[in-house]
């Protein structure tokens, strides 16, 4: 069986992007592959955030996981900074990383394009994803499109360490569902559903109540053409039919065709009652798991436990193969 490896990053609320782009295929593929669920805890301290609201997003990511149905039965289920290895080998593929490669990921641009200051970390951000994938020996990346980039600069370091040392990293493949792998803004479809967003009409969070949902759909930005056509000529219309397709599990043809003659009033709140169905219950859910931390930190306990056996195994190869001295071998 392949190996799949994915995570959030939780500086901020989960989005409905991050469910249908991710989240939801997990449970999908959870079946079909040996699979990795972390929360990136470290990667969230790249960016400035305060130290209860980062304690609380960890928190709710990972009840978050369970909540969807992420088995911790059958998956590894955890958090980044409780397994050591990931701050290991993310040092050894900074080593491994040219500055000009790192240097073009488009993530790192636009934070430095709009950030008054960016950290070191922010840049060696990818470093530290592609250390999390490599540790597993991950096969399969399930990913929304604004994070293939980094997959790709994962494969090119895993293929360069290997061409100097030897077989050592499995290279991966990234995968982008074929519909909803960009959910974008309901206030301003062209531009991505993001976690860090200034106005809160434009995002669903997977916690929003029935109402708020609501509300945020009837307000959606659409346009005066009339009609619910899937197209460049409407990026709001199309965003909402994405996500009614990603939600009720049919094409967009399909969902076309199920809005056919009706107004922009019908495609919003049917949208939105399709929302509040499947992500409702997790909500209750979520907040149900987040009353019992003491579970919930029973579960992170196992999920690393399990993570570290895998985690540590490959990076005492890596250690061996680039020649530092392992002393628990003498
Ligand atoms: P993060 O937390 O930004 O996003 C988590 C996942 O959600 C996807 N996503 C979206 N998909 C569709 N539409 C959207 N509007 C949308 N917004 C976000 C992202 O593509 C992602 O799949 N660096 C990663 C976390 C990470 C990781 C990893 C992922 C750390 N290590 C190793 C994979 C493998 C991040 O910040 O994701």
């Amino acid at each position: 069986m392949e190996t799949l490896y994915s995570a959030t990053k939780p500086t901020g609320k989960l989005t409905l992007g991050n469910y249908l782009g991710a989240i939801k295929n997990w449970k999908e593929m959870q079946d079909k592959y040996n699979s990795i669920f972390a929360v990136a805890d470290l990667h969230a301290l790249t960016i400035n955030v305060d130290s209860k609201e980062l304690e609380e997003n960890i928190y709710t990511q990972f009840a978050t996981f369970l909540a969807v149905g992420l088995d911790p039965e059958k998956s590894i289920i955890y958090c980044q900074s409780q397994v050591k290895e990931h701050a290991e080998l993310a040092w050894i593929m900074n080593c491994f990383t040219y500055f000009g490669e790192a240097s073009r990921m488009t993530q790192f641009k636009d934070h430095k394009a709009k950030d008054k200051v960016v950290s070191v970390g922010l840049f060696a951000y990818p470093m530290l994803m592609a250390g999390d994938i490599l540790l597993y020996n991950t096969n399969v990346v399930p990913v929304g499109v604004d994070q293939m980039q980094h997959v790709e600069i994962c494969r090119d370091i895993a293929i360069r360490f290997n061409a100097r040392y030897g077989d050592t990293f499995v290279i991966p493949r990234g995968v982008v569902p074929k519909v909803g792998a960009k959910i974008m803004g309901l206030q301003n479809p062209l531009k991505k559903m993001a976690k860090s967003e200034d106005n809160e009409n434009n995002v669903i969070y997977i916690e929003d109540d029935d109402n708020t949902i609501r509300k945020k759909f009837k307000r959606a930005v659409t346009d005066s053409l009339n009609q619910i056509k899937f197209g460049e000529s409407q990026p709001g219309v199309s965003n909402l039919l994405v996500i009614y397709s990603c939600i009720n599990k049919i094409s967009i043809e399909e969902a076309q065709k199920h809005f056919e003659g009706c107004n922009y009033g019908t495609l919003k709140s049917e949208t939105a009652e399709s929302v509040i169905r499947e992500i409702g219950p997790i909500r209750d859910k979520i907040k149900e798991l987040k009353e019992n931390r003491k579970y919930l930190d029973k579960m992170m306990k196992l999920g690393a436990e399990k993570a570290r056996k895998i985690a540590r195994e490959t990076l005492n190869k890596v250690y061996k193969k680039v020649g530092l001295v392992l002393i628990e071998d003498k």
